[in-house]
């Protein structure tokens, strides 16, 4: 398993790794016609060109040995409600997704830790942010387990379901 930044040559591996991770997450939580139009907008390959080239991203893709998309992140600049959440000097875990075949075996944990250390590279000691689904608590383990608490919470919208989203937020160490 090794780690790449992704570009052009890896959008339709991305794409469909991306809409397969969320299918199999989320996908039970929507009617098909509001998932379908979700997965067109978030994940389409042309979307995820234009996030994928823009330099206030970072993205990186685990693919296996055999070139096998297994798992990405995004960061960025924080996009959460929150009062004290400032797009202008902290980032954000956008998107953290392991596939159903890759989970258990500590990817999740070496992804987190390397946006960690981008968010710590770019914003420096600044807050750092993600938003989970409430009812993920998976994920919310592993992000306990690195410091991140519960500040607040939003919703979020896909088609005409609003999920109810916690938002967390870890201030690296001094
Ligand atoms: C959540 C996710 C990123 C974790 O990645 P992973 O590679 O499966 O997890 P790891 O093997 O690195 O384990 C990290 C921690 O996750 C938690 N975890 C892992 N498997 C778990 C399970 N079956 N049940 C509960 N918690 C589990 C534990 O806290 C674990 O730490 P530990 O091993 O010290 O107990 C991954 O399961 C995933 O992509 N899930 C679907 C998409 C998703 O929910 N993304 C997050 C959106 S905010």
């Amino acid at each position: 398993m090794h780690l790449i930044t992704p570009t052009t040559e890896h959008l339709a591996a991305l794409s469909g790794l991306a809409a397969a991770t969320f299918t199999e997450t989320f996908g039970h939580l929507y009617p098909p016609e509001d998932l379908k139009a979700f997965l067109l907008k978030s994940y389409a390959a042309d979307t995820l060109a234009a996030e994928v080239a823009d330099p206030a991203n970072y993205w990186k893709l685990a693919l296996d040995d055999d070139g096998r998309a297994l798992a990405y992140l995004q960061c960025g600049p924080v996009g959460l409600p929150h009062g004290e959440a400032d797009p202008m000097s902290h980032g954000e875990l956008k998107r953290l997704y392991v596939h159903s075949s890759a989970q258990g075996q500590g990817l999740g944990k070496r992804l987190l830790t390397v946006a960690m250390e981008w968010m710590q590279a770019v914003y420096g000691k600044a807050p750092q942010w993600i938003g989970v689904w409430s009812e993920n608590h998976k994920a919310q383990a592993l992000y306990g387990a690195y410091g991140f608490e519960r500040v607040g919470e939003y919703k979020f919208p896909v088609g005409r379901t609003l999920d109810d989203e916690f938002i967390l937020r870890r201030v690296p160490l001094k």
